[in-house]
């Protein structure tokens, strides 16, 4: 008999397959709707700072501008939430996601300034978040700006939320630092209680017809899963908080060689978004079965199976780099 319950920075799930954030759970029902079919834990989709505060900006200007032309048009804006209204509307949903499904629900945060981050963590928290996950996005203002300032700045706005709240902590990170694990390291010597490896971003592409940028998010593939693999696997030994993989899980194989790398949890938006919530018991399913055709009974006897241990790991992933390169050099035909 096959156990798939699991913890992750301390919450315990009855299965490692955490939807991520996504369109998906932008509603109490869409959040119900992954819940029933099956997931572990649900990440909202993230709080954006900016556009809470574009909303209240906006909100003040319509009411500004109805009582300056005609006092009477206030009484047109009745429901006018006031300001931060989109915050109200997702921690609405939050608290009431929270209390209707059996699962932990993560709130993500992506905040700009440091009382954003800190105030709305703290709303997070009082609304019922299970725990929070910090989307730190952010470009950095010129390239004249030093890798080692930005990775400071993601840092501090880590020890901040940590000191604000006492739900679990995660950073979901971005595989663009020049050193990845280094500031996985120092996140997690912060206070992190987990970690999401990665997170994928907008990558906007130039259209040689409209003569336009066109965005570009798109959904991943299978294939873009081996850089956070590798990461997991790296991190996995020298870590002891929970680490999350997100990026290019299709089918059950991809959750499968996630665990063995080292991921305690391994979650889907393009796969749910693609194959609908229903495709959690795809996934599932087929981890089960995975796990009794290996004779595995427990995740533990599973995770980090496969994570890079001993010493000399740099020598090591060279001399695999070396071999790999060699081989495809002198092979023309493949297979690629
Ligand atoms: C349409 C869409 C919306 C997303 N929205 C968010 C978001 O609000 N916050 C966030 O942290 N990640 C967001 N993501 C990123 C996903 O949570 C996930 O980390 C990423 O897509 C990689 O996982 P996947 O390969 O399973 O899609 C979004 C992804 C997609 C495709």
């Amino acid at each position: 008999m096959v156990d798939l319950s699991t913890s992750y920075m301390g919450l315990s799930l009855r299965n490692p397959l955490v939807a991520s954030a996504s369109p998906l759970s932008h509603t109490v029902e869409g959040i119900r709707r992954l819940a029933d079919a099956g997931v572990g834990a649900v990440v909202m989709h993230s709080l954006f700072e900016e556009e809470v505060e574009a909303e209240a900006e906006r909100q003040v200007a319509l009411s500004e501008a109805g009582s300056e032309s005609f006092a009477e048009s206030l009484s047109y804006f009745p429901e006018v939430p006031g300001v931060e209204a989109a915050g109200k509307r997702y921690l609405s949903v939050l608290e009431r996601a929270s209390a209707a499904v059996e699962v932990p629900v993560i709130a993500s945060l992506n905040g700009t300034g440091p009382s954003g981050w800190t105030r709305y963590a703290q709303k997070m928290e009082s609304a019922g978040a299970a725990a929070i996950e910090l989307n730190i996005y952010s470009t950095p203002p010129g390239p004249e700006e030093p890798g080692r300032a930005v990775e400071e700045r993601h840092v501090d706005v880590l020890a901040l939320v940590k000191a604000a709240v006492s739900v679990p902590v995660a950073v979901k990170l971005s595989p663009y630092y020049s050193s990845v694990g280094e500031v996985a390291l120092r996140l997690a010597e912060a206070g992190a209680d987990a970690l999401v490896l990665f997170n994928r971003f907008l990558h906007p592409d130039v259209d040689p017809e409209l003569l336009e940028v066109v965005p570009g998010i798109g959904l991943s593939r299978p294939q873009e899963g081996r850089l956070a693999r590798t990461w997991l696997a790296l991190l996995r030994p020298r870590v002891d908080i929970g680490l999350a993989a997100s990026t290019g899980v299709e089918g059950p194989e991809d959750v499968v060689k996630y665990l063995l790398a080292g991921a305690d949890v391994v979650m889907s938006a393009s796969a749910l978004l693609r194959h609908g919530p229903g495709h959690t018991q795809v996934l599932l399913d087929g981890l089960r079965e995975w796990m009794s055709r290996k004779g595995f009974t427990t995740l533990g006897e599973v995770r980090g199976a496969l994570a890079a241990s001993g010493p000399d790991q740099a020598g090591r992933e060279r001399a695999r780099y070396v071999e790999a390169m060699r081989a495809a050099n002198s092979n023309l035909t493949g297979p690629w």
